[in-house]
């Protein structure tokens, strides 16, 4: 078994609370299309682009849109998202990010970004927390949507790492499958009734000690 030399972080829902914010906006827009969706369902968008959320949104309601109706459409989404964004504090950080993220650099592990948000910056600067990532993929670098891996598999390249010796920690269904696609040692933020294909689920970054996370998976 490879040495884990290294932890890749998925932003939204694993090191700030943003997946609600998503939710609350996707819902807004779907509801004034006249689709509804339910928090269940919404487990099927994260992880997954802008425009594939759209996508899969228009697709439970039936609905197709001109490319210049969805454009708009996806940037009504991302400005009621941003509207939510602004207001937030330093204490939209889920509780134990920082400390975890602090806690790694301090072992010396390679410590990289892999979210499908193009706002990815943003989150990170308003925390100030980005000076702790090695490197940033995020949506703006990305052609491929999780579950494909290419997020992950960026960042362990940006590292000069194996994907063996690097853990995705990952809050979306979407985000475990691409990492266990790309070869990757995985941790599920959430749920173990939903993240199932996780090798070690935790409810939060709060739960667990980068240590810990080593010892479990060497074991
Ligand atoms: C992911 C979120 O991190 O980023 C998704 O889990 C979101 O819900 C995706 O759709 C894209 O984000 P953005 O900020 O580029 O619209
Ligand atoms: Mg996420």
């Amino acid at each position: 078994m490879a040495t884990i030399k290294g932890f890749i972080f998925d932003l939204d829902g694993v090191i700030v609370d943003t997946a609600k914010f998503h939710f609350k906006a996707w819902h807004r827009l779907a509801q004034d299309l006249g689709i509804d969706f339910s928090e269940e369902e919404n487990e099927q968008l994260k992880g997954v682009s802008r425009r594939e959320s759209l996508q899969k949104i228009l697709d439970w309601g039936q609905i197709k849109l001109s490319e210049s109706e969805f454009e708009k459409r996806m940037a009504q989404k991302n400005d009621w998202y941003l509207e939510f964004v602004r207001e937030m504090g330093q204490e939209e950080a889920l509780p134990g990010a920082k400390e975890f993220l602090r806690e790694s650099a301090q072992l010396d592990l390679a410590i990289g970004l892999g979210s499908a948000s193009k706002n990815a910056r943003l989150i990170l600067d308003l925390l100030e927390i980005t000076p702790l990532f090695q490197t940033i993929i995020d949506g703006t670098v990305v052609s491929q949507s999780k579950p494909d891996p290419e997020v992950f598999l960026k960042g362990a390249e940006a590292l000069q790492m194996e994907p063996k010796s690097l853990v995705v920690f990952e809050d979306s269904l979407a985000g475990i499958e691409a990492a266990r696609r790309g070869g990757f040692r995985t941790v599920g933020i959430g749920s173990k009734s939903i993240l199932q294909d996780a090798e070690i689920v935790v409810s939060g970054l709060d739960q667990i000690s980068p240590v810990e996370v080593i010892n479990q998976l060497n074991f």
